[in-house]
C-alpha cells in the first residue's frame, strides 16, 4: 500500500492527524520548543502518562521512542522521542540516532495501528543538529522503513515550524 509523504509549514499541535511526534528529552518531563508546545496544548494528561514511563523505565534512551495519551490535542497519541544533541564529532552515529528517532517511531506507529502521523524536525532547535543533514537523513530514515515493512501507515507529514526547514524540506521534496 502507498504511503504518502508530505511537507506541513505549521504548528504540529494544530495537525490532524492520528499520532503527533514529540522531539522530547531524556527525562520526558517536558521542556520548550515543540516539546513545550505539546504539553501546553495537550495538556497535562501527556505529562503524567510521561511520568508513569519514567517509573518503569528511567530516562528515555536517544534514539528510542514511546507512546502517550495525546490530552486536548486532536491525536489519538503522542509519540516521544529523543534526537541526538548535535556535538560535531561522530557524524555517523549522530545521524544514526537521528535516522533511529523516525524509524522506532514508525515501528511504534504500526504496532499502535494508526493510519497518519506528523513529525516535528527532531534535534534541529536546541539540540543544534545542521537542519540540512537532518531533513535528508529524516526522509531517507521514513523511505527506508516504508520499503522495508508492509506499514499501514497512509500518510507520513513532515511539520516545519520554521521558515529554514520549510524551505530545506520544499527542496528536497522538489528533487524528489
Ligand atoms: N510545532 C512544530 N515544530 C516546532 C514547534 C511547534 N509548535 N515549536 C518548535 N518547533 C520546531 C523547531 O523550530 C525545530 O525545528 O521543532 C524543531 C525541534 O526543535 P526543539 O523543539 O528545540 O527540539 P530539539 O532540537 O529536538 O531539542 C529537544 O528541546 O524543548 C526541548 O525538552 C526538549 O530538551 C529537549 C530539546
Amino acid at each position: 500500500m502507498e504511503t504518502t509523504l508530505l511537507v506541513s509549514h505549521n504548528d504540529i499541535t494544530a495537525e490532524k492527524v492520528d499520532i503527533i511526534v514529540n522531539a522530547a528529552n531524556r527525562t520526558l518531563l517536558g521542556g520548550g520548543g515543540v516539546d513545550g508546545a505539546i504539553h501546553r496544548v495537550g495538556g497535562p494528561d501527556i505529562l503524567a502518562a510521561c511520568k508513569v514511563i519514567r517509573q518503569e523505565r528511567g530516562d528515555l534512551p536517544t534514539g528510542q521512542a514511546v507512546a502517550t495519551t495525546a490530552g486536548k490535542l486532536q491525536a489519538k497519541y503522542v509519540i516521544h522521542t529523543v534526537g541526538p544533541i548535535w556535538t560535531g564529532k561522530d557524524i555517523p552515529a549522530m545521524k544514526g540516532l537521528l535516522a533511529d528517532c523516525y524509524r522506532n517511531s514508525l515501528s511504534l506507529a504500526d504496532n499502535l495501528r494508526v493510519e497518519s502521523i506528523a513529525f516535528p524536525n527532531i534535534s534541529t532547535g536546541v539540540y543544534r543538529f545542521p537542519k540540512e543533514l537532518a531533513a535528508e537523513v529524516a526522509i531517507r530514515a521514513i523511505k527506508r522503513y516504508l520499503n522495508q515493512f508492509s506499514s499501514q501507515i497512509k500518510e507520513v507529514r513532515f511539520v516545519c515550524f520554521d521558515a529554514e526547514n520549510h524551505e530545506i524540506y520544499q527542496k528536497l521534496f522538489s528533487q524528489g
